[in-house]
């Protein structure tokens, strides 16, 4: 008896933790989403370290800057490259870690940056 109580009591406290949880608020977003403005310039830096900083090249390198090209030249190009039909080394493998619509707002920003 006395131990049936005490399942009892574990499984109330059980219970009640897990409506304690439930109840939680949604988390805040403490990361933007990814098509948000600053989301988009976050995700933008991940090619800065290749095509410089705002798709502006560093003086002498042999990679294609972004900055300023149209923008259905940059998506055509990243698509294909996800699709796998633009020869590659590394974009083919890099724009598949993003979703159609990031590559749209990508190509989006880099045609809207000074060259
Ligand atoms: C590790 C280096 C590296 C990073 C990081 C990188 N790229 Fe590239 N990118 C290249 C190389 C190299 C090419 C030439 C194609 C190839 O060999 O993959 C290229 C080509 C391109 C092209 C085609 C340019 C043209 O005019 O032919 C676009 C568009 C592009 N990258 C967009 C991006 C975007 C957007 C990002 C960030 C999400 C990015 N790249 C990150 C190395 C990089």
């Amino acid at each position: 008896m006395i131990r049936t109580a005490r399942h009892f009591a574990v499984a109330a406290a059980t219970l009640a933790a897990g409506i304690a949880v439930a109840q939680q608020p949604a988390p805040p977003a403490f990361a933007p989403s990814n098509l948000s403005a600053s989301g988009v310039r976050a995700l933008a830096a991940n090619c800065a370290a290749c095509h410089g900083t705002r798709g502006k090249p560093a003086a002498g390198s042999t990679l294609a800057g972004l900055a300023g090209k149209p923008r259905d030249e940059l998506l055509m190009a990243m698509t294909q490259f996800k699709q796998g039909r633009k020869p590659a080394t590394v974009m083919h493998q890099l724009t598949k870690g993003y979703s159609d619509e990031e590559l749209a707002a990508l190509a989006d920003y880099f045609s809207k940056q000074a060259r």
